[in-house]
């Protein structure tokens, strides 16, 4: 056997031998490096005479290539050795469940408000909505709070430093009530709708907080009374809370959108701590608590709304939807609604599958 092949045969075992890629790599440079032993041969070809290098260039040069391919294959080898062993430590059954299967959850005001949705619905109500960022029109004057009137103090109102297009002022409505003048204008008469939705006041504490939820309700026909607006309200509130004992007690009230005006408080007593609704607020161990505005809606502002108050009258009320949620769930601070901790989702929120329905009572096991 020739020496180079001896050289070869030699270099073909230990690279077939090499444990990993690093053995593997001082070989190379110790064979094929600048200063690699097959380099060093290939460079005594230029001192040859050209017959001695006709013959010798070819059998080193076939040595060269017999040490590359080994090199080749064997690192080809390593590279599928190392990618068995990596995918046998890392595999993973795909079928198994998550071992903590992360879950969304349905937020009580968005529960709430399907609830209020499916209650209504029932009593022939659609859902309508308007814009938050809303005209200085729509929010107060259209709703007999010209400029300057004293009411429009009390709102809180976040304004934007730009004018509309007429010149007025843009704000982020103050309440769902803009809902009442845009529906009439758009729908004429007869109107019964709901309008739930964000409204905004510069106001924060444990039961303010400067963004949240309201729903509006507007009847417009031909001869509605007050009794129509009270009988409403109570098979709502019955409804809502799941209870046939719910007590109203209408005082009047004073709003500029509704003539006359009435403020509705709801009997509660307290059990375990908690405000639980039923019962009249004179029975022993009761009280009342205020639970939302409404009255017969003002005759100015069926005018501003394009509607004839010698045809049409109607009633509104306006209600805290993020304050129905705390009396129902027994939730006993509004900001935490707003924080986004999964905490207080996974403990206050609703399975999605659950749908409010009447037939299987509205209020949903969480
Ligand atoms: N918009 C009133 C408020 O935000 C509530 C209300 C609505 C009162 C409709 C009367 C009629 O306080």
């Amino acid at each position: 056997m020739s020496e180079l092949e001896q050289l070869r045969d030699t270099a073909r075992a230990r690279i077939a031998a090499a444990e990993n890629a690093d053995a593997l790599e001082a070989l190379r440079v110790e064979y094929l490096g600048k200063q690699g032993s097959v380099s060093a041969l290939l460079k005594t070809l230029g001192k040859m005479t050209p017959e001695q290098r006709q013959e010798e260039g070819p059998k080193i040069q076939s040595l060269r290539a017999a040490v590359a391919d080994a090199i080749a294959e064997r690192k080809t080898a390593l590279d599928n050795a190392a990618l068995e062993q990596q995918l046998a430590s890392e595999t993973m059954d795909l079928s198994l469940p998550a071992p903590q299967s992360p879950r969304g959850s349905v937020h009580p005001v968005s529960q709430v408000m399907d609830e209020l949705a499916e209650i209504f619905a029932d009593m022939g109500f659609a859902v309508a909505t308007g814009p938050e960022i809303e005209d200085d029109w729509h929010n107060f004057t259209a709703l007999n709070m010209p400029e300057s009137h004293p009411a429009r103090a009390m709102h809180d109102t976040f304004y934007f430093p730009d004018e509309s297009a007429d010149g007025g002022k843009m704000l982020l409505r103050t309440h769902t009530s803009p809902v009442q003048v845009r529906t009439m204008k758009a729908q004429g008469a007869p109107v019964r709708i709901i309008a739930p939705g964000r409204v905004y006041r510069s106001d924060s504490d444990a039961t303010h907080t400067p963004m949240f939820h309201q729903i509006e309700g507007l009847v417009i026909d031909k001869n509605i009374h007050l009794g129509h607006l009270k009988w409403t309200l109570e098979t709502f509130l019955k409804a809502f809370f799941e209870r046939d004992d719910i007590v109203l007690r209408l005082r009047p009230s004073y709003f500029p959108f509704t003539e006359p005006s009435v403020e509705v408080d709801v009997g509660f007593a307290i059990e375990n701590g908690r405000r639980v609704l039923g019962g009249s607020g004179d029975a022993p161990g009761h009280a009342w608590m205020e639970l939302l505005g409404s009255g017969m809606v003002n005759a100015r502002v069926l005018e501003m709304s394009g509607l004839d108050p010698d045809e049409y009258q109607g009633f509104a009320f306006g209600v805290g939807v993020d304050r129905l949620a705390m009396l129902k769930y027994g939730m006993d601070d509004l900001r935490a609604f707003f924080d986004g901790d999964h905490r207080w989702l996974d403990h206050y929120g609703f399975a999605s599958f659950d749908q409010p329905t009447l037939s299987a009572g509205v209020g949903a096991t969480a």
